[in-house]
């Protein structure tokens, strides 16, 4: 964690159009390989703005933005984006999702297909290959989401509420296995949320951002040890950082 792999600084971004719009102005952050950073915030505060600067979606209006020392001027596979519904191909089963994005690389096939099965394993649909999206749970759905990047071994996973759409049993699954996956492989992560309790059960340090417009407000280290699980939810720790992320929310509102 001691290389940095994004690197923000005095970055503004102003829709353009009969009234502007300034989603984010004078934003600086510097997040460390290998980080899990959660962007937490209010609705319209800039959070998904971020993200597909990031993902090289959006262009910033002005400063500097940076991953892994190179400017971001487009989108690339490097840096995969994972969104609150899985944008799978209807008509393609599990598998043929999964290995969609190594195929039009134009990798062969033995180059990615123990990659690609090695993955379904570990979002536990490998009994499901042969499934098509219509005929999985939106839980299911998001895990050949996850598994779909995965496969492309990105240095950054951008997710953007990748659980929000979830019912409250499947998010919790989910974030299980999103820790699971995560202590296994320890990638940078951007993780944009605007429940508090999923960011501090999976991030390493929290981004609050205020809004209006967007800026980042605080940031804060979570001090909760790992590896987590549900029962972190629970713990002392945990209960004392929510308390005290409540508080500077509250606070940044005065
Ligand atoms: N393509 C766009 N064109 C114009 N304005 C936009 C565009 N995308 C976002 N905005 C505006 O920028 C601001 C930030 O939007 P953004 O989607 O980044 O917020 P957010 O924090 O992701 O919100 P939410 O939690 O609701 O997803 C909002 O005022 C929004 O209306
Ligand atoms: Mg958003």
């Amino acid at each position: 964690m001691s290389s940095s792999a994004i690197e923000i600084a005095g970055v503004t971004k102003v829709y353009p159009g009969d009234n502007p719009v300034t989603a984010l102005e004078n934003i600086d952050l510097s997040i460390a390989d290998g980080e899990f950073a959660a962007l937490l915030g209010p609705s319209g505060c800039g959070k998904s703005t971020l993200l597909n600067l990031l993902a090289g979606f959006e262009t910033v209006t002005s400063g500097k933005l940076q991953v892994y020392g190179a400017p971001v001027t487009a989108p690339g596979p490097q840096r995969a984006v994972v969104f609150q519904e899985a944008a799978l191909f209807p008509w393609l089963n599990v598998w043929e999702n999964v290995v969609f994005g190594p195929k039009v690389q134009g990798l062969a096939p033995e180059k990615y297909e123990a990659k690609a099965r090695e993955t379904l394993k570990l979002v536990g649909l490998e009994n499901f290959a042969k499934h098509l999206p219509v005929q999985l749970s939106g839980g299911m759905r998001q895990r050949v989401g996850i598994a779909r990047v995965l496969v492309m071994e990105p240095t950054l996973l951008l997710m953007d509420e990748p659980f929000g759409a979830l019912d409250a049993q499947t998010r919790l699954t989910m974030q299980q296995l999103l820790l699971d996956v995560w202590e296994g492989l320890k990638k940078t992560v951007v993780f944009v949320t605007h429940d508090i309790d999923e960011a501090i059960l999976l991030a390493d340090t929290i981004y609050v951002m205020s809004a209006r417009p967007g800026r980042i407000a605080t940031r804060i280290p979570v001090e909760v040890p790992r590896p987590r699980n549900l029962d972190t939810l629970t713990d002392v720790h945990f209960n004392e950082m929510k308390k005290r992320i409540m508080h500077e929310m509250r606070a940044d509102q005065h």
